[in-house]
């Protein structure tokens, strides 16, 4: 007995050396596909990740060569990826990692969905500083098990520096089981996805001043379909710092900045996932023509959602005027859009449908213009939408806002729905063919709000 569990405890001690940070699963760029992603310490060493479904043996997975990270403030380590080319669509896998031959870390996963497979996805925004609230919500996401987690942005305060993840981001949602403070040993399992918000690229970087910046793009690997093929296009933040700096940078981070807005499919859903940051100009037609194309190609997929930072359409003071989205409202109705999916303002809202033409062109912090309300839907008996439904969910972790304004709905906009700022939530939906069912669960289990969607 005494020995098994010595041989617990060394086993544990040795994997704790190994990673830097425990392996987690990516999208990665290839369609249909997962990657497994760990960092290690700074030296060359053997790994290699197998993974099986029930059906099939071990298949070996190609490990890339490994990116080397290596900013002041944080210690040098390495970024691994291994792709899992060979998975059917919706299986559950198996995989390991192995070091030396030797195996140091097991876990399971699945693979996106195919069509017409229902699935649960869900979806957080404005998570990471460690909060209680942030850590209890974790814990709750965890309990809920979703397929994969869509992360609207603002991933890690206040600066999305590689050292904030450390302690904002990975303890949270990438724990050992049976660490003692609450987290989730989520990342390992689950799939996730997230756009860049105003904390995880600022308009200005600087890479003399802050060197661990950008660290989206050192620790996030998602496909590589976006429009943003140029590091010279205009879209993109200011990178400051010598030429060495920013060199080095893009070095490390070999898809930036094309993983700032992609899409993917899982199940019946089409995902368009954008940079809403105000340095993207999104009166230019090259950007509003990709998002045309892309909504278009998606005709086959039952489910069209929209990831993006800024929300839209917002009630209360709180960032009242970066409601500049709006401006692709009538692209995403056209499009066949049915559920934009937001954070930047800390609660939980959900607009009644709504359909909206901007009276003022180009680049606009708050368009005013024309409002058709569906106020005849109410998700539980009239459950067929006419116009999308615009969902902030920014209440994962920072700091909340406007709880005051909970139940009281004459203190919010004609288009809002449900208003819920006083506890943490994040959001969860069942998928099927003809219908979806959003619900919001708070930090403490309770469901704070529930809407069905009708084909
Ligand atoms: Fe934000």
């Amino acid at each position: 007995m005494i020995n098994h569990f010595l041989i617990l405890v060394l086993a544990a001690t040795a994997a704790a050396q190994d990673f830097l940070q425990r392996p987690y699963l990516q999208l990665g760029n290839q369609p249909g596909g997962l990657s497994v992603m760990w960092h290690a310490r700074d030296a060359d060493a053997d790994w290699q990740v197998e993974y099986k479904s029930d059906a099939n043996g071990w298949t070996k997975a190609t490990v890339a060569p490994p990116r080397r990270i290596e900013v002041r403030g944080f210690q040098p380590h390495r970024v691994y990826e291994a792709t899992l080319a060979q998975l059917a669509r919706g299986e559950r896998f198996d995989y390991r990692v192995k070091l030396g031959g030797r195996e140091v870390f097991n876990a399971t996963g699945m693979a996106p969905r195919g069509p017409g497979q229902p699935h649960t996805f869900a979806v957080i925004g404005d998570t990471g500083n460690n909060s209680g609230g942030q850590r209890r919500l974790a814990v709750e996401i965890g309990k809920a098990s979703p397929e994969y987690l869509v992360h609207v942005g603002d991933v890690v305060y206040m600066s999305g520096l590689v050292a904030q993840y450390y302690k904002n981001h990975f303890p949270v949602y990438n724990c050992e089981p049976g660490t003692t403070a609450p987290c989730a040993s989520l990342l390992r399992s689950t799939a996730t996805m997230a756009v860049p918000g105003n904390h995880d690229i600022p308009e200005t970087v600087r890479l003399r001043a802050q060197p661990g910046a950008l660290a989206y793009f050192y620790y996030w690997s998602l496909p590589r379909n976006g429009p943003l093929t140029d590091r010279g296009s205009l879209n993109l933040p200011r990178l400051t710092g010598s030429e060495q700096a920013i060199n080095a940078f893009y070095d490390r981070a070999p898809n930036y900045p094309q993983t700032a807005m992609y899409s993917f499919d899982w199940g019946d859903a089409h995902w368009l996932m954008l940079d809403s940051n105000a340095y993207v100009d999104w009166s230019d037609p090259r950007l509003v023509d990709w998002v045309k194309r892309d909504l278009a190609g998606a005709r086959g997929a039952r489910w069209r959602f929209v990831a993006l930072h800024h929300a839209p359409f917002s009630t209360g003071r709180t960032h009242a005027s970066d409601q500049w989205m709006r401006q692709l409202a009538p692209v995403f109705e056209t499009g066949g859009v049915d559920v934009v999916f937001s954070g930047h303002v800390h609660n939980y809202q959900r607009t009644k449908p709504l359909k909206f033409k901007p009276a003022a062109e180009g680049r606009v912090k708050k368009a005013p213009g024309e409002f058709a309300i569906d106020d005849h839907f109410d998700g539980s008996a009239k459950t067929k939408p006419n116009g999308l439904v615009y969902i902030v969910t920014g209440a994962g972790g920072m700091s909340l806002k406007e709880g005051s304004k909970d139940d009281k709905p004459s203190m919010w906009e004609p288009y809002t729905a449900k208003f819920h700022g006083s506890t943490h939530s994040f959001t969860l939906v069942d998928s099927t063919p003809d219908r979806i069912t959003i619900r919001q669960l708070d930090e403490r289990g309770r469901t704070i709000d529930r809407a069905v969607i009708r084909r």
